[in-house]
């Protein structure tokens, strides 16, 4: 049988580090859905199309190609037109104009595909907004990974500054309420837990906590 897992949930709640951790202890494949929307977003900043212009965005998905490959340790890599884009697709701008061009109804559609034949042709964990409600509604598992967004603008303010990121803490915490409220008011596949998903707040639990606490939730219902 063939292992499907939608792990949903805000920016920053742990999603992308803990689901890396679990495709390990189970043996799949750990596909990270934002860096799509991430990679079409840095697309259009390149070519100057905004957001909102829906035949410009239309006219750019006609011309690039995204796709997904595995390095040797089994990490995701994401192609915009064959250049590796895994680096540059990691800046606080690229997340808020990932936010925006995922609002685009065409952009979601584009992407649906390629994320389904993942899941058709390998064991996946899969992280996202709309894994559980939209991409993969039948998965065995699907799980809602929360936590406050003060807890998650802490954890992303230190993962950037432990890049050698210059941010504050406070600008961080306004892009996740910015991002949270895109995310759950745009009017296409909004961010909401799915029926029959699990709930998993990780405000107060640490990384190793929050591991072990996903992976008991799988085991319990695969
Ligand atoms: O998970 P992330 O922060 O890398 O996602 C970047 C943006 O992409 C986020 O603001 C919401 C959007 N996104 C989405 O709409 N649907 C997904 N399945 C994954 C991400």
């Amino acid at each position: 049988m063939s292992i499907a897992i939608a792990l949903d949930g805000p920016a920053g709640a742990g999603k992308s580090s803990i689901a890396k951790r679990v495709a390990k202890a189970l043996d799949c494949i750990y596909v990270d859905t934002g860096a799509l929307y991430r990679t079409i977003g840095l697309s259009a900043t390149r070519n100057s199309v905004a957001p909102e212009d829906e035949d410009a965005v239309k006219n750019l998905l006609s011309k690039i190609t995204v796709d997904l490959t595995f390095n040797e340790k089994g990490e995701q890599i994401v192609l915009l037109d064959n250049e590796d884009v895994s680096g540059l697709i990691r800046t606080p701008e690229a997340s808020m104009m990932a936010s925006k061009i995922s609002a685009v109804p065409i952009v979601r559609a584009y992407l649906l595909d390629l994320q389904r034949n993942m899941a058709k042709t390998h064991d996946v964990i899969m992280d996202g907004r709309d894994i559980g409600t939209v991409v993969l509604p039948d998965a065995q598992v699907k799980i809602f990974l929360t936590a406050s967004p003060e807890a998650r603008a802490e954890r992303r303010y230190k993962e950037l500054v432990e890049k050698g990121m210059d941010v504050k803490y406070d600008d961080i915490l306004n892009d996740v309420i910015t991002r949270d409220y895109n995310d759950t008011h745009r009017k296409t596949a909004p961010l909401k837990p799915a029926e029959g998903c699990i709930t998993v707040d990780t405000t107060e639990l640490d990384f190793e906590q929050s591991v072990e606490k996903i992976i008991s939730v799988i085991k319990e219902n695969i």
